[in-house]
């Protein structure tokens, strides 16, 4: 029997963002949109997961405006964003009114799918992002966040797999962060959920551990529907197994994605300078770029992992790389052995940075920390250390209803405090999202409008202080 294997390209947002901390611009990616959208990919994932964040923080550029951009260039191809639930892009739960708008803008302005995950596999946080993308008639895949541990059994996912269908999803993901299934439990885990639900099934994985390009090739022969690629030369290492690769291996069987190699290999041609370049720089670490086992120890996905090597640069203490990576599970089974996925890696990871760095454990705890020992991020698998629980939020009860219950509608108030620099509706979700980046982007982008160089501001008077 017959059955291509469908592919998701990921270079314009996960491969990027795991190897070179999300730092394209989509002026580096645009030229090459055209031939992309030849291809006959199942899809493009493109935009969220950090790409907002990095582009009103770093690259000074709008997320809108690339999104639109990118549109416009991919008239043949589906263009896919990764949605983190109730937490939508940022690193808090927001209320329903701001992410149903979120969801309604996202598919308004060209996006087709929708990959929506939790971080601690809450179903209850991703039914209001769900439900908001049926309504924009957008496709809804619901992205199981793949961990490890006592908790995580084969039972658990074919459980929670029959929910996902049951609430409205379209398609689910099984999302392996770190890497962390191995190819025969990846034949075992797409067997079970291929006989518990109908929807399609897809894989996405990282090549951290080294087992990715396996991986993929026994979760399809149990039966996988789509694989995420990344083309070569932001392959393997943190970001995913190369495109050509998973092509040529099904070539030729019942699996054959009919993918052309010549176009690929001028997309390859493409991105080859821009990798060199990042190498270069030092935005691309060499560290990132190889086979880490101890990863399949410490469970920590490759964004989580670049991210930790330039937290611990900042500080001058690159030689407590293991030391944290160590403290890393101890931290995740305090807070209730969460998978580690945005937002719960970088609670996990930042806390277990303060942890070695300050010397004694909780110490310190950041209000993230603080906020998910509360019960405001959504209920985890395992129950929290009591012990920790007490050192950081005390005697305070945690809660333990949906958290987004709790919350009033916001996108009202948001809309007044955002008016004096809103130039498009949207304005108010980059503001929602990031308020102070937000606004630092929204002034650099009204001196840049009237002539004035965003970078020295205007000194006369003192307007668009950047
Ligand atoms: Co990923």
């Amino acid at each position: 029997m017959e059955k291509p294997i469908k592919i998701t390209e990921t270079i314009l947002r996960d491969a990027q963002q795991s190897l070179i901390a999300t730092r394209m611009s989509t002026e580096e990616m645009l030229p090459i949109i055209d031939t992309m959208d030849k291809v006959g990919y199942h899809a493009v994932e493109c935009w969220g997961g950090a790409t907002f964040d990095a582009c009103l923080r770093f690259l000074k550029e709008d997320p809108w405006e690339r999104l639109r951009k990118f549109r416009d260039g991919f008239k043949n191809t589906k263009l896919q964003m990764l949605f983190r639930g109730q937490n939508i892009l940022g690193y808090r739960p927001y209320a329903d009114d701001v992410v149903e708008y979120f969801v309604q803008k996202s598919a308004a302005n060209g996006i087709d799918i929708i990959r929506i995950f939790d971080c601690l596999n809450d179903l209850r946080n991703l039914q209001t992002a769900v439900t908001a993308a049926n309504k924009e008639k957008a496709h809804a895949q619901v992205a199981l966040s793949f961990t490890l541990g006592d908790a995580y059994t084969l039972d658990y996912w074919k459980k929670i797999a029959k929910r996902i269908e049951d609430m409205g999803a379209d398609s689910i993901c099984i999302k392996d962060m770190a890497g962390l299934l191995v190819p025969y439990k990846a034949s075992e885990l797409v067997t079970a959920l291929k006989e518990t639900v109908d929807l399609p099934i897809e894989l996405h994985t990282h090549y951290t551990s080294g087992v990715a390009s396996m991986t993929y090739l026994k979760a399809v022969e149990a039966g996988v529907d789509i694989i995420d690629t990344a083309i070569s030369p932001f392959a393997m290492g943190t970001s995913q197994p190369a495109t050509e690769v998973m092509v040529e291996t099904f070539k030729g069987t019942p699996y054959d994605t009919g993918l052309n190699q010549t176009l690929l290999a001028q997309i390859a041609d493409y991105f080859r300078p821009i990798r060199d370049k990042a190498l270069e720089s030092g935005l691309l670490n060499p560290k990132n770029m190889g086979v880490d086992i101890q990863t399949l120890l410490y469970q920590v996905p490759g964004g989580m992992l670049s991210n930790l090597t330039s937290q611990l640069k900042e500080q001058g203490a690159e030689d407590k790389f293991y030391e944290v990576l160590k403290e890393v599970p101890r931290v995740r089974k305090d807070l209730g052995e969460p998978p580690l996925v945005t937002p719960s890696s970088q609670i996990v990871g930042t806390q277990s940075v303060f942890n070695v760095l300050m010397g004694e454990r909780y110490k310190m705890a950041t209000k993230e920390t603080k906020d998910i020992l509360r019960g405001k991020y959504g209920a985890t698998v395992k129950p929290m250390n009591e012990e920790v629980k007490k050192k950081v939020i005390g005697e305070e009860e945690p809660i333990t209803c949906r958290p987004a219950d709790l919350l009033e509608p916001e996108l009202d108030k948001l809309k007044e405090d955002v008016a004096t620099w809103s130039e498009q509706d949207e304005d108010v979700l980059s503001y929602a999202l990031f308020p102070q980046v937000a606004t630092d982007f929204f002034k650099y982008r009204a001196a840049q409008k009237d002539g004035i160089d965003p970078e020295l501001g205007d000194k006369a008077n003192g307007t668009y202080p950047v």
